[in-house]
């Protein structure tokens, strides 16, 4: 069915693109599995991916609006300024490969850049058949000079898909995505992408940075409660795939800065001593009043925390812009010991 949709795609968008399929991603088997391990953890948790159904993402939308949440603004602007010194010194007929499709308004200024002077190619990777639907779409319409590749699944089994290029391809990966990575995790993806990077290859990593820790609590506790939302969102989630019943006035959103680990945990507590069923995973379980359940870790960087988690995965920074107040950060990234 997957291959049959992506292959309809294909001839229906134009000749310039073309899918590949790295993995087809079960999300149910996927959410059964993490469900049954996460909240048998102590504390209990459920990973953060799975805040991105229809909903959670579209909150995930207005929470990039909201004037608490300055990181996907500061980094647009960021690349509204500098998307050309960004794209520079990769010379003619660059590839992007775009690991998670994103916010298509970003990608664009990367793109204006990249085709300005002729062709250039765009490699897409997303978890989402959806999301690289509706990119590859709009992308091939507006770029008729770009050539555009979508690879569907997770990074693991779709790196290895990413074609080579005679010419500089540049890595991408905005958004501060990294920060939902634990350091281990961190490390783990980027020497991944190192592995396969060749000499004139370059990265672009978008983090957010330490900054006072009321702009920070505010960004992940916004007056108008979307990001609380967002958060319990994941337990409705749960009550429709799982057949939970989750009463959502029984939990309340906690999102606190942690300046040792230097992140924002989310997580959900719970208001009372309560028993949830699960029907779909065949689980039960307590909940003392105040227990949590951690749902996100967005961590938060210094230049020099950021340019140590690059050193441990073959990396290093060539470059780095970032705004008046030091808000956030994009860094321009070659493999250890490659040519500049
Ligand atoms: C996607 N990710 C980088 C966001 C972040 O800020 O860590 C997700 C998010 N969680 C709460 N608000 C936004």
């Amino acid at each position: 069915m997957f291959g049959q949709s992506v292959a309809t795609m294909q001839a229906a968008v134009s000749p310039r693109v073309h899918f590949q399929v790295a993995s087809t991603y079960d999300a149910g088997a996927e959410i059964r599995r993490a469900a049954l391990w996460g909240l048998a953890q102590t504390p209990k948790q459920i990973p953060c991916r799975f805040f991105y159904d229809a909903e959670g993402s579209r909150l995930f939308e207005r929470i990039s609006e909201l004037p608490e949440y300055y990181l996907t603004r500061t980094e647009r602007a960021l690349l509204e300024a500098h998307a050309a010194e960004m794209m520079g010194t990769l010379g003619d007929a660059p590839m992007l490969v775009e690991l998670g499709c994103g916010s298509s308004y970003k990608t664009r200024l990367l793109l204006d850049e990249a085709t300005r002077h002729g062709e250039a190619r765009y490699v897409c990777i997303d978890i989402s058949d959806e999301f690289l639907h509706q990119s590859v779409h709009e992308l091939s319409t507006a770029y008729p000079r770009l050539a555009i590749e979508a690879i569907s699944g997770e990074y693991g089994p779709a790196l290895p898909l990413v074609p080579s290029h005679s010419h500089a391809r540049l890595f991408v990966f905005l958004g501060s995505n990294i920060g939902n990575f634990t350091t281990g995790e961190a490390v783990e993806f980027l020497s991944r992408i190192r592995s396969i990077m060749q000499p004139a290859d370059a990265l672009l990593i978008g983090y957010d940075l330490v900054k006072p820790h009321e702009v920070l609590h505010a960004a992940y506790n916004d007056s108008e409660g979307i990001t609380a939302q967002f958060n319990l969102n994941i337990l409705c989630r749960l009550n429709r795939e799982l057949g939970a019943n989750f009463q959502l006035d029984g939990f309340w959103h906690e999102a606190p800065f942690d300046p040792v680990e230097s992140r924002i945990e989310m997580w959900i507590a719970s208001t009372r001593e309560q028993t949830v069923s699960i029907p779909g995973i065949d689980m039960t379980i307590g909940l003392k009043q105040g227990e949590r359940i951690l749902t996100e870790y967005s961590h938060k960087y210094t230049l020099g925390s950021m340019a140590n988690i690059l050193e441990s995965s073959g990396l290093c920074v060539q470059r780095t812009w970032t705004d008046p107040l030091n808000w956030f950060a994009v860094s321009l990234v070659r493999g250890a010991g490659a040519r500049t």
